[in-house]
């Protein structure tokens, strides 16, 4: 028996990566996926595997900072038993090299998102009895790294986000979680290794991969097996946590 039969999912940003691994095994347990992601083609591309593959998909193209566009999304969905909010984007730099505009940027995309896909769906999963929220935060949340500072502030509220909407819809039968990732080989980390660190990207990709004490990144297919654990009803007694999933990252680098 497939684990997600009948329910309806919306992944954020799920044209790519982590999001595009997690609409692919959501669908092929049985979700019908909806992919709302700023990138329409990516959205497509992946709604076009999983409907050659049998499963059932949709393309929405959306900006998730916009709270208007993500709510007439949502209205033409109906039911929603799981969203999964991963759309994200990166900054690296400390305090002093963030920008006024680099700071909107990644609290409009990265917080500002999640909250408008929440405050779309928790009333539609309230009027259908409840659901499942899973956010990917990041090891950032919670460890100090090197030249993060906008991001981990993104991520550090995104785990906040998630701690509060559990304990709020407890009673609306609505669980809540976050993912916190260390490094996922996605075109998100060869983006901005390409972008910061111009001809030094393999001598980065390999220290970057050496953090984890595990010595490799993660591959997005492993991250999609966890969120799809969180948002089945395998994991019905399980809410208000965030799941390190990180090659030992937090306990094990010393
Ligand atoms: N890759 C990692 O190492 C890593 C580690 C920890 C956490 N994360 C988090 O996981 C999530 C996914 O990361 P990824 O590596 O798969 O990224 P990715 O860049 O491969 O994919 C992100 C997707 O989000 C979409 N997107 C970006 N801005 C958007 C917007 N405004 N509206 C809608 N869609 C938008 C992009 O078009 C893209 O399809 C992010 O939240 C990221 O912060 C990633």
């Amino acid at each position: 028996m497939s684990k997600l039969t009948g329910k309806v999912a919306i992944i954020t940003g799920g044209g790519s990566g982590i999001g595009r691994a997690i609409a692919e095994l959501f669908a092929a347990e049985g979700a019908h996926v909806h992919i709302l992601d700023l990138n329409a083609a990516v959205g497509q591309t992946v709604v076009d595997y999983i409907v050659s593959l049998g499963g059932q998909a949709a393309a929405h193209a959306c900006n998730v900072s916009n709270q208007a566009e993500v709510a007439a999304i949502v209205a033409t969905i109906g039911k929603v038993d799981i969203l999964v909010n991963n759309a994200g984007v990166a900054h690296v730099g400390n305090l002093e090299k963030c920008s006024e505009v680099d700071f909107e940027r990644i609290f409009q995309v990265n917080v500002k998102g999640a909250y408008n896909a929440l405050h779309a769906v928790i009333p539609v999963m309230k009027q259908h009895g409840g659901g499942a929220i899973l956010n990917l935060a990041s090891i950032a949340a919670v460890v100090g790294i090197a030249d993060r500072f906008a991001y981990s502030m993104s991520k550090g509220a995104i785990y906040a986000m998630s701690m509060s909407v559990a304990r709020d819809y407890i009673a609306d039968n609505i669980r809540s979680n976050s993912i916190s990732p260390a490094r996922v080989h996605t075109p998100f980390v060869d983006g901005f290794i390409s972008k910061n660190y111009p001809g030094q990207e393999a001598e980065m990709f390999e220290k970057l991969s050496q953090s984890q004490p595990i010595g490799r990144m993660a591959k997005p297919e492993e991250i999609a097996r966890l969120a799809l654990f969180l948002c089945s009803d395998d994991a019905g007694f399980i809410t208000g946590n965030d799941y390190p999933i990180d090659g030992g990252f937090i306990k094990l680098n010393n």
